[in-house]
Parts: structure tokens; C-alpha cells; sequence
């Protein structure tokens, strides 16, 4: 496989605020990036979907080094109670503190252990007394459904269940704690059946093996139970998430590190 090339990390203040960009991805780091407005000046944002309705896909054009670049905008908004109240504003301690530096350091590590995550583009953040708002770039992923459309379509096999499983145990290898590991947050290749990708590191870290491992995993059946209960029960049950977790067992003895 040719080599990656290595990202760049590289700040930059801008006014109001700073961005963290790959230098080697991002042409002119600068606040035009989460401006829906230049993307629409430049008929670049190419569709709207997500969890929380809040991801733009986009095309970059020579704001990218890259030919035929795809990346994706997400602004980081709150869940729950709160959301109501304070929406998309978090309390300032610092730079490297905000919700967007660390998912972007935290994915710049993963893709540099070679773990299935979107590559980082830029993380920009913005103040407003003691506040601030914060939004990612991040590169467009190979063709795929998430986990939960995938199950809408069809069942899956237990190649696919064991790929998933194999998958996560690669992340746990390398102590990778997901804050919210759902369906809607690992991908499946439309390609190839036992290609399976994780995004969404919002307040993930890397941390010793421990009980998080087994909360991380029971979030996920939860989520996988609530989906498939409006589904065919040969959708999801006891024996596929056994098959994920013969598929995990098998990659944490292999030490698979994928
Ligand atoms: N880099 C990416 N490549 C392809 N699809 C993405 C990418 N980032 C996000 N998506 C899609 O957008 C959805 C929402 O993104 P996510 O990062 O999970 O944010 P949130 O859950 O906070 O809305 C994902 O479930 C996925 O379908
Ligand atoms: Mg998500």
C-alpha cells in the first residue's frame, strides 16, 4: 500500500478564535472554511443529512490540495436537556480544550495507528465572552451506510458481525474509549461487505483497559436493540451479537491492530 501522506498539524489564531488544520491538506487555513456561504458561493455543499441534522458534505475545489477532495463540515451541537438552553455553546477553558482541537488531535492519532476513521481536516473554534462554538472538517469516508441503514436494508452476515467485532477490538487494543458508540456512528463500505469504519470522537480518549471497554459495548446493543425493534427479529438478536463478539474476541487474540 502506497504511504499515507503524514498530516500536519498547525494552528493558527484567527479572529475571535483559532483553527487547527493538516497544512498539508488545507490550502488557505482560514475562517471562510465554516462559512456556509463561501461553499454555496462556490456550489460546493453537496447535500445536508446526519444525526442532528447539522452535516454538510462539501467540495472543497482548491481550498483543498488535493483533486476531487470530499470533506465533511459538522458544527458541534448539544444533546439532551441542555441543548435547549444552551444549543451549540460550550464554556472556554482553553485552545486545546475545546471539543473540536481534541477531536481533532484524537483522530490525527487514530488514523496514525492505522485504525478505520476519517481522516482530520480542520478544527475551528470561536468566542463569545466565556463561550465558544466549535465546528470539524473532516475528509469524506469510501462509500457507505451507517450501521442503522444498513440494518433498515437487509440483515447482515456473520462475516459482516464479525468484521464489525474485529474492528472494535482493534480500537480497544489501542485503548480507544468512543463516548457514544452506536449504530449511526460506525460505517459499513458499500464496496467491499467487511470494510467497517468509526467516526464521531466527540469526547472520546485513549485511555488503560478497563470497565469502559464492556459500557462502551452495552451502549451499542442497546442502540442495536432499539433499531431493530421495528425490524424483522432475524435482524438482530442474540446470535449476531454474538458473531460480533466472536469477531472481537478473534482480533484481541491475534493482538489485531488491523
Ligand atoms: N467523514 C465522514 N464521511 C462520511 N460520512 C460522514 C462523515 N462524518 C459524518 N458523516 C455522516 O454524518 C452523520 C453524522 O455525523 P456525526 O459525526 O456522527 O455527528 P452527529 O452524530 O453529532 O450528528 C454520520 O452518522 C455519518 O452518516
Ligand atoms: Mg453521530
Amino acid at each position: 500500500m502506497p504511504a499515507m501522506p503524514a498530516i500536519e498539524a498547525q494552528f493558527r489564531s484567527l479572529p475571535g478564535g483559532g483553527i487547527l488544520y493538516d497544512a498539508a491538506r488545507v490550502r488557505h487555513p482560514g475562517a471562510q472554511l465554516f462559512q456556509h456561504g463561501h461553499w454555496v458561493a462556490h456550489n460546493a455543499v453537496r447535500e445536508v443529512s446526519g444525526g442532528r441534522g447539522s452535516v454538510s458534505f462539501i467540495a472543497p475545489g482548491n481550498e483543498s490540495t488535493r483533486t476531487d477532495d470530499a470533506w465533511v463540515w459538522r458544527h458541534y451541537r448539544r444533546g439532551g436537556l441542555v441543548a435547549r438552553l444552551l444549543q451549540d455553546r460550550y464554556l472556554f477553558t482553553g485552545a486545546e480544550r475545546t471539543r473540536c482541537f481534541r477531536e481533532w488531535r484524537l483522530l490525527a492519532r487514530l488514523i496514525d495507528c492505522g485504525l478505520p476513521v476519517p481522516e482530520p481536516i480542520a478544527a475551528r473554534f470561536l468566542r463569545s465572552g466565556l463561550t465558544y462554538t466549535a465546528d470539524l472538517l473532516t475528509a469524506e469516508l469510501p462509500p457507505s451506510l451507517t450501521l442503522a441503514q444498513s440494518l433498515g436494508r437487509a440483515a447482515l452476515s456473520s462475516q459482516q458481525w464479525q468484521s464489525i467485532g474485529r474492528t472494535l477490538a482493534a480500537f480497544h487494543l489501542h485503548g480507544v474509549q468512543h463516548a457514544d458508540l452506536n449504530a449511526h456512528n460506525i460505517l459499513l463500505g458499500t464496496s467491499a461487505a467487511d470494510q467497517v469504519f468509526v467516526l464521531d470522537f466527540d469526547r472520546g480518549r485513549i485511555r488503560e483497559p478497563g470497565d469502559w471497554e464492556q459500557r462502551v459495548l452495552q451502549r451499542l446493543r442497546r442502540s442495536l436493540e432499539k433499531i431493530s425493534a421495528q425490524l424483522p427479529p432475524t435482524v438482530f438478536g442474540k446470535a449476531q451479537w454474538g458473531w460480533l463478539m466472536e469477531g472481537m474476541a478473534a482480533g484481541k487474540a491475534v493482538g489485531c491492530r488491523l
